[in-house]
C-alpha cells in the first residue's frame, strides 16, 4: 500500500470510508475497493472495466495518453529494432531478457516441440472446407486439453513450463493445418532447422510438388508483426484467459477462450475487417462517402483499425507497422497495391477530419497489419489467426502470472440488477 487514502461518502447516510489507494511502477494508482460491499452494502458501476483495475500485473505497460507501450519496462519501440519474436516470448514469460545461453535453449525447445499429435490432425477433416480458420483453431487448441493430461497439474511449475512451452511450439502448427485445410491442400510438416517465423511460412507455403523457400524478408516481417502483437496488457482476449484461466480450469481451454475472444471485430477480428472495409470502399473517390458513414451514429458502420480504448494519442505499435508497411511492400516488391494507396488515403482524410480528431480516433495496429499480411499472400481469414498466434505468448505470460498470484481468486463480476422484482409464477393456462 502507498499510505494514500482516497475518499469516499454516503451520500444518504453521510457517513465517510476512507479506501487504500495503491501505487504501481507507473501508471495511475488505483483505489483498493475491495471492503467497499462488506462495509457500504454498494458495488461499483463500470461496464467495459474502463476505471477497473482487475490485476495486479508485472509484464506490459501502457500509456494510452502518451502512446507508450513497454514489455517489462522495454519500450516497444526498441524490442521491435533490435529483439526477436523469440527472445520477447522468453521475456514476457520470465520477465528478464534472457542471456545466450537461456536463449538458445528457449528457442531449441520451441523448434522442437512443433509437432502436433498425428490425431489432432485428423480433427481437421471434420471441419467443413470454407470453416473459417479462427473457429478451426480455437477448437483444436481446446482439443489440446484432451491429449495432455499428464501436465496439466496447474500448480506445478514443470507443468506449467512444458505447458507454456508446447501451446507456443504448436500453434503455428494447429493454424498452418487449419490453413492447408481450407485451402485444400496437403498438410505440411513443421521444420526444426527453420526459426519461428520461417517455420511457420514453409508450414503454410510450402507443397508437396515443388521446392519452397522461405523469403527471408516475408519471415522478417512476421518477426516484426508477432513481435509488436505479443501482448498488450488487460486486453478483452488477455481478461478472457484470466477469467477462464481463474476457475482453475484446464489451460489449454482458458487460451481457447482467448482465441473465441480475439476473433471480435472489435478486438484482433479488426484486421480481416479492415481488408473487407477497404475492398467495399473500393476506390478513392468512395472515401468521403464511407467517412460520412462512420460519422452518422444512426448508421452501426465504423472505421475498422481507427480508434482504441487506451490509446487516445496515437497507437506505438502503428507507428511502427506503418513504417515496416511501406518497407516490407518496397522489399517484396509490391508497392502499387491499390489498397495501400487506398488505406493512406483513407488514414490522410480520417486524420485530417474533426470527428476524428475530437474523438481521438487514430489507426491502430489492425489498420496496416493486414495489408502485410495480404502483402505475403495470406487470405484475409487467416489474419486474425496470425494475431492469435503471436498472442498467445501474452496470454500465457498472463495465466502463468495469475496463477501464482496469492491475491488471486476466481473472477467473479457482480451486477446492477434491473430485472423484474419477485413475482408469483403463472400456470401457461392463465398466461
Ligand atoms: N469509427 C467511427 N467512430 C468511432 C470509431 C470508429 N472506428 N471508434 C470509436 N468511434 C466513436 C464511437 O462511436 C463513440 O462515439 P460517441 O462518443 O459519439 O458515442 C466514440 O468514438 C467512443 O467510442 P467507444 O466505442 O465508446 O470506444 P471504446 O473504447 O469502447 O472502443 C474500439 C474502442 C477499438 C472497440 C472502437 O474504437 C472500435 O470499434 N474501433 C474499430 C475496431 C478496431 O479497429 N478494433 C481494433 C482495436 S486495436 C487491436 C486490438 O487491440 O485488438
Amino acid at each position: 500500500m502507498s499510505g494514500k487514502k482516497f475518499s469516499l461518502q454516503n451520500g444518504e447516510t453521510g457517513e465517510s470510508l476512507e479506501l487504500p489507494v495503491r501505487s504501481g511502477t507507473v501508471g495511475p494508482d488505483v483505489v483498493d475497493i475491495r471492503s467497499l460491499y462488506g462495509e457500504q452494502g454498494v458495488f461499483t458501476y463500470d461496464p467495459g472495466f474502463a476505471s477497473t483495475a482487475s490485476c495486479e500485473s508485472k509484464i506490459t505497460f501502457i500509456d494510452g495518453g502518451k502512446g507508450v507501450l513497454m514489455y517489462r519496462g522495454y519500450p516497444i519501440e526498441q524490442l521491435a529494432q533490435r529483439s526477436s519474436f523469440i527472445e520477447v516470448a522468453f521475456l514476457l514469460l520470465y520477465g528478464e531478457l534472457p542471456n545466450a545461453e537461456e536463449l538458445e535453449a528457449f528457442e531449441q525447445s520451441i523448434r522442437t516441440h512443433t509437432m502436433i499429435n498425428e490425431t489432432m490432425l485428423r480433427l481437421f477433416n471434420g471441419f467443413h472446407h470454407d470453416a473459417h480458420p479462427m473457429a478451426m483453431v480455437a477448437g483444436v487448441v481446446g482439443s489440446m486439453s484432451a491429449f495432455y493430461h499428464d501436465t496439466t497439474d496447474i500448480q506445478d511449475q514443470r507443468h506449467r513450463d512444458i505447458f507454456a512451452h508446447r501451446i507456443i511450439a504448436k500453434i503455428p502448427t494447429i493454424a498452418a493445418a487449419a490453413y492447408k485445410h481450407a485451402v485444400g491442400q496437403p498438410f505440411t510438416y513443421p521444420r526444426n532447422e527453420l526459426n519461428y517465423a520461417a517455420n511457420l511460412l514453409h508450414m503454410f507455403f510450402a507443397v508437396p510438388a515443388e521446392d519452397y523457400e522461405v523469403d527471408p524478408v516475408a519471415a522478417e516481417a512476421i518477426d516484426l508483426l508477432f513481435t509488436l502483437h505479443a501482448d498488450h496488457e488487460q486486453n478483452c482476449s488477455t481478461s478472457t484467459v484470466r477469467l477462464a484461466g481463474s476457475s482453475g480450469a484446464n489451460p489449454y481451454s482458458a487460451i481457447a477462450a482467448g482465441i473465441a475472444a480475439l476473433w471480435g471485430p472489435a478486438h484482433g477480428g479488426a484486421n480481416e475487417a479492415v481488408l473487407t472495409m477497404l475492398q467495399e470502399i473500393g476506390s478513392v473517390d468512395q472515401i468521403e462517402k464511407y467517412v460520412a458513414k462512420a460519422k452518422d451514429r444512426d448508421d452501426p458502420f465504423r472505421l475498422m483499425g481507427f480508434g482504441h480504448r487506451v490509446y487516445k494519442n496515437f497507437d506505438p505499435r502503428a507507428t511502427i507497422i506503418r513504417e515496416a508497411c511501406h518497407r516490407v511492400l518496397a522489399k517484396l516488391g509490391r508497392t502499387d497495391t491499390p489498397l495501400f494507396d487506398l488505406a493512406l488515403r483513407l488514414e490522410e482524410i480520417a486524420l485530417k477530419d474533426e470527428y476524428f480528431i475530437e474523438k481521438k480516433l487514430y489507426p491502430n495496429v489492425d489498420f496496416y497489419s493486414g495489408i502485410i499480411y495480404r502483402a505475403l499472400g495470406l487470405p484475409t481469414s487467416m489474419f486474425t489467426v496470425m494475431f492469435a498466434i503471436a498472442r498467445t505468448v501474452g496470454w500465457v505470460s498472463h495465466w502463468r502470472e495469475m496463477i501464482i498470484d496469492p491475491e488471486g481468486r476466481i473472477g467473479r463480476p457482480r451486477q446492477l440488477y434491473s430485472g423484474p422484482v419477485q413475482r408469483d409464477y403463472v400456470p401457461i393456462s392463465q398466461r
